[in-house]
């Protein structure tokens, strides 16, 4: 089915695979309203996509881990006249240690930034998809998705589960709607995620040819989302670790990575 986006919402907008949404949607004649925190980012990459692709776009500076920041991205699109038919939510960061070693205010927020206002964004503009009769939703959630835990990034791998399992929940329910959602599940990928997530030393162990550039993730899943497709794992690299994953024992699957891990963190 050829669908062709008209106005893309991208949150995440301001670096890495986000980024690299804009670009792609961009690229195809999609005008653009981008969310994140750092607006200087935002305001460059409005000009670059301007005029590089001679498209619109808008930008929000929005905290996600502000309870009200979905409502306020809702209106400003609203007051805009912008007809939502594309929704990415990427947003997301790494919240690394042990889970008792992270304040509940730290998790809380996490919660908020990674489940409770992609969710909420979600539903404040699936209404008007469904009446449309148009529409896709991208969820970004990660290989990770599908690991039995994420020993020292506590809350990663189960936030992550959760994103896939609403995305494939909802895919479900809008059969034969003219609206589709897809969840993206990303394996390692070039982006400033691991230093903001302090990470790094956990993850250098793996070879570079395991990552993707967050150009080819981008590409990759827009294709999966315009052609309505339900999940899609981009690369080898992540499809084998998942299948993996799939014949490891939970218990044993958990011990790997706890062991990786605090290696990395010692
Ligand atoms: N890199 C990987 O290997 C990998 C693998 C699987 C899945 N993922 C997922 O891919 C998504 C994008 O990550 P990335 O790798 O592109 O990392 P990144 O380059 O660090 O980008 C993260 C984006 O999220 C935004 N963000 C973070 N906290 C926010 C908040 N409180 N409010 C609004 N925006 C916020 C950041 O913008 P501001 O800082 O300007 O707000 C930034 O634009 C995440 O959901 C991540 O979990 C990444």
């Amino acid at each position: 089915m050829a669908v062709k986006p008209e106005v893309a919402l991208v949150t995440g907008a301001s670096s890495g695979i986000g980024e690299a949404f804009c670009h792609e949607l961009a690229g195809r004649g999609c005008d653009l309203v981008l969310v994140a925190r750092r607006q200087h980012l935002l305001e460059s990459l409005r000009d670059k996509l301007q005029n590089r692709y001679g498209c619109r776009a808008y930008i929000l500076v929005e905290d996600l881990g502000d309870p009200e920041s979905p409502d306020r991205i809702f209106a400003a699109t609203q007051a805009w006249g912008l007809t939502v038919d594309t929704l990415i939510n990427n947003a997301g960061y790494g919240l690394s240690g042990a889970f008792s070693d992270r304040s509940w205010q730290e998790h809380q927020q996490y919660l908020q930034v990674m489940c409770l206002s992609p969710t909420h964004l979600f539903h404040l503009y699936l209404p008007g998809m469904i009446e449309r009769n148009d529409g896709r939703v991208l969820n970004v959630a990660s290989f990770s998705s599908y690991f039995a835990g994420s020993p020292y990034l506590p809350l990663y791998a189960a936030i992550k589960h959760y994103v896939l399992v609403m995305s494939q929940t909802v895919h479900a329910e809008l059969q034969g709607s003219g609206v589709t959602v897809t969840a993206l599940c990303p394996g390692g990928t070039k982006t400033d995620w691991f230093e903001k997530a302090e990470s790094t030393d956990a993850i250098r162990a793996l070879p570079g040819f395991m990552f993707l550039s967050a150009a080819e993730v981008a590409r990759c899943g827009c294709r999966a989302m315009l052609r309505g497709k339900m999940t899609v794992v981009p690369g080898f690299w992540a499809t084998f670790t998942v299948l993996l994953s799939r014949l490891i024992p939970a218990r044993t699957m958990v011990m790997l990575i706890a062991r990786g891990f605090k290696k990395g963190r010692d």
